[in-house]
C-alpha cells in the first residue's frame, strides 16, 4: 500500500500467503484502496463503523508465510482466467502485489523439514517481528488462511501447523485471526498460553456461503415454531480448498463447524449430513444444495431447497479485511482473550457467542460503538466514569479469557 509514513501503519500476516484467498485480499484491499472497485461486501466500510477507529484499507501492509513459491502476480493472473478477479484489476494493483510477494517467508513443516516444533514457532514468530520492525508497524495481525488440516489427533498428537503458527502470533506479540477450520488458537496449549497473553483473538473458519445462509434461515424455523426433520447439504467445489477438503479428514473439520449453527439454532441436532465434493473444473466456484425437510401445523410435510452459486476467495477476502481491520483496532483499544462479538463471521465462533446471523450482527454492531468509546482513550473514558459512575464499555467488552 503507498500510505504515507507519518500516519500509523498496521500489518497483515496472512499464513497461506500465496493462496486464493489471500491473493484475493491483497489485490481487493489495493483495488479498494486506489477506488478502482467499491468496498462491496466490506460490512466495516458500513456507516455504523465511520468513526470506530478502524486502520484505512491504505494503511494495511501485507506480509506472510506460506509453504509454495509461486509469485502472488502469477497466482492472481491465474484467478484472473478463472474469472475470480475482474480483468485488469491485478495488472493495475501489480505493484502492491509484487510488495506483499516480497514479504512472504518460508512457511512449514515442509516435507522433511528437521525443525523443532520449537524451532518453528521461533523461526515464524521472528519473521513476523522482522516485519513489524522494518516497515515500523504501529502492530500487525496474524490470520490464517492457509489450507484446512485434518481433524486433531488427540492430544498426545504433535502440534498442528496452525496451532505452530498461533503461538508464533502470541510470541510475536499480535492479535490473531483464524479463517480456517483448523486448530490454531483452539488447541489447549494455544489456548493456555492465549490467556497469559492478553491478546485478543477471533476465529475459527470464515462463514461465507452455505453456513451464512444456515445461520439465518435456522432461527427463521425456530421463531416459526415449525419443526426441521431433516437438514442435508451437499457442496461441490474444486481450487485449492476443495482438493483440501477431499481429505474426509479435513472435511470433517470443516462440516463440524456447518452442523454446529443448526444445533446451536434449532435447539436439536437434525437428522441429515454435510458432503462436501472436490470438483477441480469448477475451480474457486461453490455450488452449495441444502434440502431441508420440515413439518407444519398438524404435521403436514414440507421442503425447502436452496442453492447458493458462489466465488469462494470473492466472498472470503471482504471479510478477512473487515477482520483484520477490527482485531487490530481491538488490540489497540486493550482488549483481550476472545472476540465473541465477530461471531457474525464464522462458523465455530470462540468464546460465548449466540449462532443466529440476526444476533450476531447486533452484537458487531455493539462492538462497533465500544470501539468508538475506547477511541476516546482510557483516560478520557475513566474521567467519564467517574462523573457517571458508570463501567467503561471498552473494558465490559473486553474477553474473559475462557478457553476457546
Ligand atoms: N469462502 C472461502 O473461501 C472460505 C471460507 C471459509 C474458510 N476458508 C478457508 O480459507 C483457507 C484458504 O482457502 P483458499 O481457497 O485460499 O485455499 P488455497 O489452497 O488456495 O490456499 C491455501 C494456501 O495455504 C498454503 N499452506 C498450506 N500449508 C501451509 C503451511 N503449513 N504454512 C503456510 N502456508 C501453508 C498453501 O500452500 C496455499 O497457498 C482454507 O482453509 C479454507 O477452508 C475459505
Amino acid at each position: 500500500m503507498s500510505a504515507s509514513l507519518s500516519r500509523p501503519r498496521v500489518g497483515v500476516w496472512l499464513i497461506g500467503a500465496r493462496g486464493s484467498v489471500a491473493t484475493t485480499v491483497v489485490t481487493g484491499c489495493a483495488a479498494v484502496a486506489a477506488g478502482l472497485h467499491p468496498p462491496t461486501g466490506m460490512v466495516t466500510e458500513t456507516p455504523a463503523f465511520t468513526d470506530s477507529g478502524l486502520p484505512a484499507l491504505s494503511d494495511l501492509v501485507f506480509g506472510g508465510h506460506d509453504t509454495v513459491d509461486c509469485p502472488l502476480p502469477k497466482h492472481a493472473e491465474t484467478l484472473t482466467a478463472g474469472g475470480v478477479l475482474p480483468p485488469g484489476v491485478a495488472t493495475a494493483v501489480a505493484a502492491e502485489l509484487t510488495a506483499a510477494d516480497r514479504e512472504i517467508r518460508p512457511g512449514g513443516p515442509t516435507p522433511g523439514d528437521t525443525r523443532s516444533e520449537a524451532e518453528l514457532i521461533t523461526a515464524f514468530a521472528d519473521d513476523i517481528r522482522d516485519f513489524v520492525h522494518r516497515h515500523e508497524l504501529e502492530r500487525a495481525v496474524v490470520v490464517n488462511v492457509a489450507s484446512t488440516e485434518p481433524a486433531s489427533q488427540g492430544p498426545d498428537a504433535s502440534l498442528p501447523p496452525s496451532t505452530l503458527y498461533a503461538l508464533a502470533a502470541l510470541r510475536a506479540g499480535c492479535p490473531y485471526v483464524n479463517f480456517t477450520p483448523s486448530e490454531g488458537m483452539h488447541h489447549p496449549v494455544a489456548a493456555r498460553e492465549a490467556e497469559r497473553s492478553g491478546l485478543p483473538y477471533a476465529g475459527r473458519d470464515g462463514k461465507t456461503g452455505q453456513t451464512l445462509l444456515r445461520s439465518v434461515l435456522g432461527p427463521m424455523f425456530a421463531q416459526r415454531a415449525l419443526t426441521v426433520r431433516a437438514w442435508s447439504g451437499t457442496n461441490l467445489l474444486g481450487g485449492g480448498d476443495g482438493a483440501a477438503l477431499a481429505d474426509p479428514a479435513a472435511a470433517a473439520a470443516k462440516n463440524a463447524g456447518k452442523e454446529r449453527v443448526l444445533t446451536d439454532t434449532l435447539g436439536t441436532t437434525p437428522e441429515g449430513e454435510t458432503h462436501i465434493d472436490d470438483v477441480p473444473a469448477l475451480g474457486d466456484w461453490k455450488t452449495a444444495w441444502d434440502h431441508i425437510a420440515f413439518d407444519g401445523f398438524l404435521g403436514t410435510r414440507m421442503v425447502l431447497q436452496t442453492t447458493w452459486q458462489g466465488c469462494d476467495s470473492a466472498l472470503a477476502a471482504p471479510l478477512v479485511l473487515d477482520l483484520a481491520r477490527l482485531t487490530a483496532r481491538a488490540h489497540e483499544a486493550g482488549l483481550s482473550g476472545p472476540l465473541d462479538a465477530l461471531a457474525f463471521y464464522f462458523k465455530d465462533p470462540v468464546g460465548d457467542a449466540p449462532s443466529g446471523l440476526a444476533e450476531q450482527y447486533e452484537a458487531l454492531i455493539r462492538f462497533a460503538g465500544r470501539l468508538r468509546e475506547g477511541e476516546a482513550g482510557e483516560g478520557a473514558a475513566e474521567r467519564e466514569d467517574a462523573a457517571h459512575g458508570a463501567a467503561h464499555p471498552a473494558r465490559e467488552a473486553r474477553g474473559t479469557g475462557d478457553r476457546p
